[in-house]
């Protein structure tokens, strides 16, 4: 395998301009940071990007503007960046926040303003919006479909958010559909207890609630809610159309990131599969925070003179062992980057693979991305 030193990214290489690019990959690998600086060099290169972010950094949440006092949840923030101006393009953000989009749906697709204000005020509501599992992956995919419809962008980046299980992106909106239809069944197959677990809300959260609003009403709230939201999500469904369609539709590229742990390479598997299995359009392969291949480290004869004209006598000889050891560990993870990209390689023989080196301090401010996003190395295009 062969790294040939590029210019563009893998946006730049996607296989025709995406409207719509999905930052997906395992915990902690990178996807915030990927779908950021991907943001960044697509702004850079003219296009009007918005960048859809989840739990960014502090430093990179101040470097996108939602740290500003003036910045409310669901504001799409201008970033302003040396790099971006004068070439015509430019870049927003968004940090989602899956209570906003779930108000937004509710106004919109209710039947009336009072059936609207209902849910809202509904103390389930409230709790459930921040408790359903899947409620996140639910609120992104539906936000996404929101702002392409709207169309102001050229490209919007969807960073995802940490989820355990790739299938919980991918499934949340059935899912939630599922569980928020013929509720009245729903409840009574609970057989009185609740049917906490049925529902999909974590046990915790059915206690949290009915210490809020007393017990007696919980029953009779929670029929209304889902009653209610059910007939919301299904007038979004019908109105706006299949989240499936726009995720699967050329328009659609993913890009997943991964480290080159063995873990989270077998992860980045399991994952692609999926994905594949589930008819979205693979993009490329993010190779995040690896360490280039080092060649062997010079035989001991000739390092230990270099060592000795710098150190007293008894120094040179732990020198010489620690030395070997780091050096022997630094080859370690670069021949790990290597063996990542081989068994990616050997399992996607089609799929693009892009290195980023890791970088010291970590990437968070806009110059540091805008670099970032000159590292991108092919190493299969
Ligand atoms: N190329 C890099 N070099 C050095 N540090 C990096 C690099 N890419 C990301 N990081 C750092 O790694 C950490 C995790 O990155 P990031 O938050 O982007 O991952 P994530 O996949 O979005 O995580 P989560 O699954 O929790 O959402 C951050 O501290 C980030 O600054
Ligand atoms: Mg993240």
């Amino acid at each position: 395998m062969h790294a040939t030193p590029s210019t563009p990214d893998p946006l730049a290489h996607a296989r025709s301009p995406r409207q719509i690019v999905l930052c997906v990959g395992p915990g902690g690998v990178g996807k915030t940071t990927t779908a950021a600086t991907l943001a960044l060099a697509a702004a850079a290169r003219g296009r009007r990007v918005l960048v859809v972010t989840i739990d960014p950094s502090r430093r990179l949440a101040q470097a996108l503007g939602f740290e500003s006092g003036s910045a409310r949840p669901g504001d799409e923030l201008v970033v302003d960046s040396p790099e971006l101006r004068g070439g015509g393009g430019s870049l927003h953000a968004l940090l989602l926040d899956g209570r906003v989009v779930f108000d937004r749906l509710v106004r919109a697709y209710a039947p009336s303003p009072a059936a609207a204000r209902a849910i809202l005020d509904n103390p389930i509501y409230q709790a459930t919006t921040e408790g359903l599992g899947g409620a996140l992956e639910y609120a992104a995919i539906a936000q996404l479909q929101l702002l392409h419809a709207e169309g102001r962008y050229d490209l919007i980046v969807l960073d995802t958010p940490p989820t355990a299980n790739a299938l919980d992106f991918l499934a949340a909106p059935e899912r939630i559909h599922e569980l928020v239809q013929n509720p009245a069944i729903r409840l009574l197959t609970g057989g009185g207890k609740l049917g906490g677990k049925l529902l999909g809300i974590g046990n915790g959260l059915v206690l949290r609630t009915l210490s809020t609003i007393g017990g007696g009403d919980f029953l009779q709230d929670l029929g209304a809610f889902l009653r209610d939201f059910a007939e919301v999500l299904e007038a979004y469904r019908s109105r706006a159309g299949d989240f499936q369609a726009l995720l699967t539709s050329p328009v659609t590229g993913v890009i997943l990131t991964t480290v080159a742990s063995p873990f989270s390479v077998r992860e980045a598997l399991r994952f692609l599969g999926v994905l594949r299995e589930r008819a979205l359009r693979l993009d490329g392969v993010v190779l995040n925070r690896i360490m280039p291949p080092s060649p062997p480290l010079p035989a001991a004869a000739l390092l230990r003179p270099a060592l000795a004209a710098q150190l007293p006598g008894e120094a040179v000889e732990p020198a010489l062992l620690a030395l070997a050891d780091a050096y022997a560990g630094l080859r370690a993870e670069g021949e790990q980057s290597l063996a990542a990209a081989q068994t990616i390689a050997e399992a996607y023989p089609d799929l693009p693979i892009w290195a980023l080196p890791r970088r010291e301090p970590p990437p968070t401010g806009l110059l540091e991305l805008h670099e970032l996003g000159r590292l991108f190395v092919a190493m299969r295009a």
